[in-house]
């Protein structure tokens, strides 16, 4: 007879965070399986059971799910409607829908966390270019135009400085769809991206993460340093913020709440994931508890783990470039750099594609980050 896992979890998507979900559901023998698009997906490819589908559609989410304790996310992709009619059919969505649509749509989220009292950069709903010159006549050049739903890495987020830029974003020439909602939002001038990533319960218990200072280029994460390096009343502010939006929005899992400090000093929210995020990689390593291992321990409302950093950190994002890659030698040559983890996900290369992460342990954040790009570098990624 077989024995019985200690649960059953679903996970939409089969990305890079379900792969290393599907490791933590391991180590707690959760059953975790995947929706996946292909049988090559990153989670699918590392052994995580599978059915082939599309989030888009209710009946592949249906049949995944179906005898799961809970249901939980590797992506936003999933239509509201199709999560609202699985939570009135029985199933356990984890976060729920309401949460869940904090991190689908970009304009639900700045409304909510306005009303809320939560600090976010001056925003509003555009439809044309019209729209876009009428908010940066209020606000100022340049604007940064965001479609509502479906953007990452950076994709949907354009930075504008002049009028003649958005020529063509408002039609489907964009190749966006003629379908694509946008907001217009202030630009910040931004001295520190920070990222602090806590897990709530159903219950209402947190955990939360020692702060993360993420860089981005062009929108994507190229690297982060755990703690980040900045004054402690910062980092005090910026955790019950989101300690406190975690709370208002009734988040179940990790959120991740992605944040600017201005260089006039205020705190900012910029956007939320309810789910593990890209910048709680270093988790893994640097902290007692990972945030694969706490997503499930805080989706099955068990108790939550320690998260008490055992080491400065840095990680650093191994991006697609586009020339040919050699992985194998790349490896062993990334796997001398003392002190580093080299994680890959099994992902075909691509230009801007995510393809794994190098994690750095180290005395100080500078000296983790200097060797985590050294063996990204190795790698011929980074
Ligand atoms: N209002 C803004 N002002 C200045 N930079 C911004 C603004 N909004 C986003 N950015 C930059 O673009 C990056 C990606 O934007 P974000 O809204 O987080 O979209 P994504 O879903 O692609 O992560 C941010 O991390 C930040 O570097
Ligand atoms: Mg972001």
């Amino acid at each position: 007879m077989t024995p019985e896992p200690t649960a059953r979890v679903a996970m939409i998507g089969a990305g890079q965070l379900a792969r290393m979900t599907h490791q933590a559901a391991v180590d707690l023998d959760i059953e975790l399986r995947v929706l996946a698009g292909s049988r090559c997906d990153s989670a699918a490819s590392a052994g995580a059971p599978y059915h082939l589908g599309s989030p888009g559609n209710l009946a592949d989410i249906e049949a995944v799910s179906k005898g799961a304790d809970v249901v939980t996310f590797d992506h936003e992709l999933v239509p509201f409607t199709h999560l609202e009619r699985l939570a009135e059919a029985g199933y356990r969505l984890r976060p729920e829908p309401r949460a869940l649509l904090m991190a689908q749509d970009k304009l639900e989220a700045r409304r909510f966390l306005l009303a809320a009292g939560f600090p976010v950069p001056a925003f509003t709903a555009i439809d044309s270019a019209a729209d876009a010159i009428g908010f940066a006549g209020q606000h100022g050049w340049p604007v940064v135009v965001k479609a509502r739903n479906g953007g990452y890495d950076g994709r949907g987020v354009h930075v504008i400085d002049k009028p003649d830029q958005l020529t063509g974003l408002f039609d489907s020439s964009s190749g966006r769809g003629p379908d694509t909602a946008w907001l217009a939002e202030q630009f910040v001038d931004i001295a520190a991206e920070l990222s602090i990533l806590i897990a709530r319960t159903d219950a209402g218990n947190t955990a939360l993460y020692p702060a993360v200072q993420t860089t981005q280029h062009a929108g994507i994460c190229k690297h982060l340093v755990m703690p980040a390096p900045l004054p402690s009343h910062v980092i005090e502010q910026a955790g019950r913020t989101a300690r406190s939006i975690a709370h208002s929005i009734g988040a179940t899992g990790m959120l991740a709440v992605e944040m600017f400090l201005t260089t006039h000093g205020d705190l900012l929210v910029n956007e939320l994931a309810l789910r593990p995020h890209n910048s709680g990689h270093a988790t893994i390593e640097a902290c007692a508890t990972s945030q694969f291992h706490q997503h499930l321990r805080a989706i099955l409302d068990w108790p939550l783990g320690c998260t008490d950093l055992l080491s400065a950190a840095a990680m650093v994002n191994l991006i697609g470039t586009g020339s040919e890659l050699d992985i194998t030698g790349g490896l062993r040559r990334a796997l001398e750099v003392p002190g580093v983890a080299v994680h890959l996900y099994g992902k075909t290369p691509r230009p801007g594609r995510k393809l794994g992460h190098v994690t750095a342990l180290g005395d100080t954040t500078a000296d983790a980050l200097e060797r985590a790009r050294l063996a990204a570098g190795q790698m011929g990624l980074g």
